[in-house]
């Protein structure tokens, strides 16, 4: 299949409906739109949102996944950690990315899952795959190194997939505080990279202090603003502590991911005071409104509990990754909702090791020592103890291990099945 072919499948599905899906681009968003005026689609619409409910994060343009095949079907299937990054290592295959780079978003994605942030791991890669397919993203670029220090390096995307860049760079991070004791690298022709926290993950595991920012498509209101100008951000800040604890923050910087308010949309639930705007910039309630106005408030809302303090880390990260990469920045950053073929993203990231060690001694034991503290103090309700950063996600992973699988639902499941037949690649299999 050619990729042009490809491209017109994944148009062609979306407006048939048959496991009809939309996303992100102008033309998907109009099929919509269309969708929604037929009486017969709003009713599957509706059907299909309250089967999609755990896809309850996002970081980009509002994303609707219709399915009118088994709407009737919530039933769960699971798919084990190893035979979904198969899958999507083959689905890359499929659209001529290399091996090793196939395998390297695999595992990006197929981590998400495992971890419980559904809506940055297979949910994701009908995406890819029509980027890659457009050829908005090169699959096959190798990044290349710009100007360097031994502590720092300007390092060139060349359009490639988000974790093959993220890889490199967070390595050369690694390799250069490991040699000097930190490393700080900035990446300009980069693309969507997943999970902030994949990339501290990466500098953790060597003994270091990792950290990772991203810019992404505008869909932030700065405070006192009325249009997004900021993306949702992310950031991330791994430590390690002994016997393998550690503390792991990776959080966008709006008050919620734009998931979130698609999910009280599709709910016919409202909002609460603080997630996102109307067109005249006012909070609103509305989940429908702030769904579609696209404005989502940055972490803590308004100016008087404090948003401006979530505005200030957006912008931080615009600056560390987009303005001192070279990459695009705030409203640059394209809509990924209009993105068209020749549209490359142009996003910028930054990746930072330090060596704990060249400060003061025993972090790992002072780590373990600062996370008993924390997790250790009263809890308001006795039956929910105090978390740390990262905890949910490793309990996420330890109920995936238990069960033998991660649980897909029916309508993601479809997409896959359709992905597989199109792609002419071997179908998810179940455990
Ligand atoms: N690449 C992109 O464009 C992009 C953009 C936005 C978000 N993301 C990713 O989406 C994922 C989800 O982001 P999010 O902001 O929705 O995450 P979230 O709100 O689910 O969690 C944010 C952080 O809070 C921690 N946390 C959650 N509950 C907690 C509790 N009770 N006590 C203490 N800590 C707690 C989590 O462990 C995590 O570190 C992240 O991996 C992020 O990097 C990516």
């Amino acid at each position: 299949m050619t990729s042009l072919t490809l491209f017109c499948f994944l148009r062609r599905t979306a407006v048939t409906g048959d496991s009809a899906y939309a996303y992100a681009n102008a033309a998907s968003r109009r099929c919509v739109q269309t969708l929604q005026r037929r009486p017969s689609c709003r009713r599957h619409a509706t059907a299909a949102a309250a089967i999609n409910s755990h896809a309850n994060s996002g970081d980009f343009a509002p994303l609707l996944r219709v399915s009118t095949r088994n709407m009737a079907s919530s039933a769960p299937k699971l798919v084990a950690v190893a035979e979904s990054r198969r899958f999507m290592i083959d689905c890359f295959k499929a659209v001529k990315v290399p091996q090793a780079h196939a395998e390297a978003q695999a595992d990006l994605l197929v981590a998400a899952d495992h971890r419980g942030h559904f809506s940055h791991g297979m949910n994701r890669l009908e995406m890819y795959i029509n980027d890659l397919a457009i050829n908005c993203t090169d699959g096959g670029a190798v990044p290349k190194i710009l100007k360097e220090t031994p502590a720092t390096a300007w390092v060139d995307g060349l359009n490639g997939l988000g974790a093959v860049v993220g890889n490199y760079c967070m390595d050369l991070a690694i390799k250069k505080a490991k040699t000097v004791g930190v490393g700080w690298v900035c990446a300009k022709g980069s693309n969507h990279y997943g999970m902030a926290g994949w990339y501290a993950i990466r500098a953790m595991e060597q003994g270091l202090v990792g950290m990772s920012m991203t810019n992404t498509s505008p869909l932030m209101a700065p405070t006192r603003a009325k249009e997004a100008a900021l993306g949702t951000n992310p950031l991330s800040l791994g430590a390690p502590a002994t016997n393998g604890d550690k503390f792991l923050l990776d959080m966008a910087t709006t008050a919620v991911a734009v998931g979130k308010i698609e999910i009280q949309r599709r709910k016919g639930a409202g909002l609460p005071d603080g997630w996102a705007q109307d067109p005249n910039g006012n909070i609103t309630n509305d989940a429908e409104l702030g769904f579609s106005t696209g404005c989502l408030m940055p972490l803590g809302g308004s100016e008087l509990t404090s948003g401006y303090k979530g505005f200030g880390l957006g912008a931080m990260v615009d600056i560390l990754s987009g303005v001192m990469s070279g990459a695009n920045y705030s409203t640059q950053v394209r809509k990924w909702t209009h993105a068209g073929a020749d549209s490359a993203a142009d996003l910028g990231q930054v990746f930072i090791a330090v060596d704990p060690n060249c400060f003061a001694p025993n972090f790992e034991e002072r780590m373990t020592d600062f996370n008993a503290r924390l997790r250790g103090v009263k809890p308001t309700d006795p039956s929910k103890p105090v978390l740390l950063p990262g905890d949910k996600e490793s309990q996420n992973m330890a109920s995936v291990d238990a069960a033998g699988g991660i649980q897909y639902l029916e309508n993601q499941l479809n997409t896959c099945a359709s992905l597989a037949e199109k792609l002419n690649i071997k179908p998810l299999a179940f455990n």
